[in-house]
């Protein structure tokens, strides 16, 4: 078991070394080839119930992964589980909470005795609880609540790490070939005004993604961040139409994103081999 030094099986010792043709050179690609195959590959993606991971999901089982799709909402989980089925691949729900330890334990435990292994996780689940940090009005100063702050530091931030513990931890367990980690980010990294708790998360997982790729690639654990722009999901269908048509005014492409354009970013890091630690904005070049 991981209790501090973790026992590596001998097909991760094995994946890297010296060219056995010329010692003096390191192999420069892995067993693997150039590119990761998806296809049967297990991969969680959290936040799938509706929305981009929804659609991150539909992808990847259009390739073939067998997914695992986590989310609080079960019904929810249902529909993305049909839509994986329909693309072609296998979808398989997941009820856990990622803000919570055992339930993101337990979670990963459940995925690899049930999906019979571990490849790769999307930490996509995210939430918003927009404000500022002090406005002052009528000569009266209001403040973020530390409760407004800790929510979304939660969920967007603390969710993302645990997950990658549980899933670093395992893959390591299992000797993966290539394991793959990423982030959903956002252009709120950049800094957005009301959004410090979102802002300070998304940045975080962002550099996350940078951390891990120097920690996890001697275990054949590639990462990476895409962050996505404004992308057509329920939020945005919900907004009245002046309002959207002032967000698209401001994006260089004139429209904005659909999840499967995050979808591709986030293929995109699955299956190229020399790819890790960087952020994709996928955002039709808003800044
Ligand atoms: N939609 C956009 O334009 C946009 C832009 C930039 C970044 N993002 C990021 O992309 C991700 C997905 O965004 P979306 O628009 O699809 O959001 P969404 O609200 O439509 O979907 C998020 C999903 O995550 C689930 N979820 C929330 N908290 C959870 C928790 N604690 N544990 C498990 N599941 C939980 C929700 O039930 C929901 O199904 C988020 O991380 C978001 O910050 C979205």
């Amino acid at each position: 078991m991981i209790q501090g030094q973790p026992r590596l099986s001998e097909s991760v010792i094995g994946a890297r070394g010296r060219d056995s043709h010329n010692p003096g050179r390191f192999h420069t690609q892995q067993t693997t080839g150039f590119s990761m195959d998806v296809k049967d590959k297990v991969i969680v993606v959290t936040g799938a119930g509706r929305g981009l991971g929804r659609g991150i999901a539909k992808m990847l089982a259009s390739k073939g992964a067998k997914v695992a799709c986590v989310d609080l909402n079960e019904a929810d989980l249902a529909e993305t589980v049909q839509v994986c089925k329909d693309a072609g691949g296998d979808g398989q729900a997941f009820i856990a909470n990622v803000a919570k330890e055992d339930d993101v334990e337990k979670l990963f435990a459940d995925v690899v005795s049930e999906l019979g292994g571990l490849h790769g996780v999307v930490n996509n689940a995210g939430i918003t609880r927009d404000g500022l940090l002090v406005k002052a009005k009528d000569g009266q100063i209001t403040k973020m609540p530390l409760q407004q702050w800790q929510a979304v530091i939660d969920v967007n931030l603390t969710g993302v790490f645990l997950c990658a513990r549980e899933a670093a931890a395992k893959m390591i367990e299992l000797g993966v070939d290539e394991g793959v980690i990423v982030n959903i980010s956002s252009l709120a990294r950049q800094g957005s005004f009301g959004q410090s708790n979102y802002s300070a998360a998304k940045s975080g997982v962002a550099a996350l993604a940078e951390v891990w790729a120097k920690e996890l690639a001697r275990y054949n654990i590639r990462t990476g961040a895409v962050a996505p722009g404004t992308i057509n999901t329920d939020m945005i269908a919900a907004m009245k139409p002046e309002a959207r048509d002032r967000l698209v005014s401001a994006v260089p492409l004139k429209r904005i994103g659909e999840p499967e354009h995050i979808a591709m970013s986030v293929l995109f890091i699955f299956e190229n081999s020399y790819f890790t630690g960087r952020c994709i904005d996928t955002d039709g070049g808003l800044r």
